[in-house]
């Protein structure tokens, strides 16, 4: 590897001889030359580390794709698929930490300083140069001499250091060659494919379905205050039915919203009926079993206009639940007590489970708006009336695709998710 530094040594002493000085710097090419027979003896050293890390890479790759094709079907834990990405990317690591990176960069300036030398000597004002153009005032004789060493010395010279830049720029590429090799017989990383989770579908059909009916979609913050979640719903402060709201509580009096109910209000305080309005999105309430989760999914509707009645709303759920399912489904209007609406009403719809049981899932309340809730709208109640409903996204969902465990939709498992997508 060192053929060019040796001549470069040789070129070298020429010259000392002839300049009575040593224009290369002698101890500095012998330090090049001792730099890179180190170098030579780390990438040979690191190689087969290289070759069996880069062979486990390829291993686990192989193995995680097996996984991933496995996982559809079987059930492959994901702190396994987790694992085998972490080994990869740690063995990735690795490989780059110990591959020529450091000694490329060492090359490149080994490179730049034979440059620099080139220059001094070789260059226009070069030694050699500024030598050859003093040879004028010479005597013929040793004039003659003089030219011809000091020629054989730019040619050996120049020799010298296009042998040692090729040596060099050949041990950078090896060393490049070792941190930035592709290899191309691995097999090809398979993309996933995402898909929508069943509640956001649940959702967006909703949406869909009462925007067919005229609804336009409101939003509100999650976050909530006393005001719009409790009391303009005409909950009065230590109302009882508060207590049926297990409130998550900030310090400073705020709340995570225990219902899409609140967005009535902000959406439709200071607008003048008719009114149409929809909206979705996650509430908060501590709780949580088999049928209730601390955090689910409400589509809240609002509509007030002048003679709506009880009969409105039965029709207008009546006919989302058609278009929601797609068929028709029993349903039951339960009186209940809701402080926002009078009268109120709470609905079942019949599920008839694959076992033969059956039973009567409460997927939604409503009622007619109650004259206090229109106020803290400036809505004149005289004038106008109203209804509302508020639904359980989960309960819809859960129906339409025969979940009987609410938690599900919030536990990330794959191989549930990949049933709906
Ligand atoms: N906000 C109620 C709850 O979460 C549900 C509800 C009942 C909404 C009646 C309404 C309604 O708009 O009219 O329990």
């Amino acid at each position: 590897m060192s053929t060019g530094l040796e001549k470069l040594l040789a070129a070298s002493s020429g010259l000392e001889a002839l300049f009575q000085q040593d224009p290369l710097g002698l101890s500095e090419v012998r330090r090049v030359q001792e730099q890179l027979r180190e170098q030579e003896r780390v990438l040979q050293s690191v190689r087969p580390y290289l070759e069996q890390s880069h062979r486990a890479a390829q291993e686990l790759q192989r193995q995680a794709d097996l996984m991933a094709q496995a996982s559809s079907s079987l059930s492959v834990p994901n702190d396994l698929l987790r694992e085998i990405a972490k080994q990869q990317e740690m063995s990735q690591k690795l490989a780059e930490q110990v591959t020529g990176s450091d000694i490329y960069k060492q090359i490149q300036q080994q490179i730049a300083q034979i440059e620099s030398v080139r220059i001094g000597v070789l260059g226009k004002n070069g030694l050699l140069s500024q030598r050859l153009k003093g040879l004028g005032a010479l005597p013929p004789d040793i004039r003659k001499l003089e030219g011809e060493r000091v020629n054989r010395a730019k040619v050996e010279l120049t020799e010298a250091l296009a042998e040692t830049n090729n040596d060099l720029e050949r041990h950078a590429v090896s060393a490049r060659l070792l941190y930035e090799r592709v290899d191309v017989t691995l097999p090809g990383r398979r993309a996933e494919r995402g898909g929508l989770h069943p509640i956001t579908r649940t959702l967006d059909r909703s949406v869909e379905i009462f925007a067919r009916l005229g609804y336009e979609l409101a939003e509100g913050p999650e976050i909530e205050d006393d005001w719009h979640n409790f009391e303009a719903l005409n909950f009065p402060p230590d109302h009882p039915a508060r207590t049926m709201h297990d409130t998550f509580w900030f310090p400073d009096g705020r709340l995570l919203r225990t219902h899409t109910s609140p967005v009535q209000i902000r959406a439709a305080k200071g607008r003048t009926p008719p009114i149409r309005l929809i909206s979705i999105g996650k509430v908060y309430r501590s709780d949580s079993d088999q049928t209730h989760s601390p955090m689910f999914h409400q589509i809240e509707g609002l509509l007030v206009g002048e003679d709506v009645s009880f009969a409105d709303l039965k029709g207008t759920l009546t006919e989302f639940v058609r278009a929601f399912f797609e068929r028709d489904f029993e349903m039951r209007f339960r009186p209940s007590y809701f402080p926002f609406v009078e009268p109120g009403a709470e609905v079942d719809i019949r599920w008839d489970r694959e076992d033969g049981t059956t039973s009567w899932l409460e997927v939604l309340g409503c009622g007619m708006v109650h004259p206090n809730v229109l106020r803290a709208c400036d809505i004149d109640p005289e004038r106008y009336t109203g209804f509302a409903f508020g639904m359980g996204a989960e309960r819809f969902a859960m129906l339409r695709y025969g979940i009987d465990d609410l938690r599900q939709f919030f536990e990330n498992d794959l191989r549930f998710l990949r049933q709906f997508a």
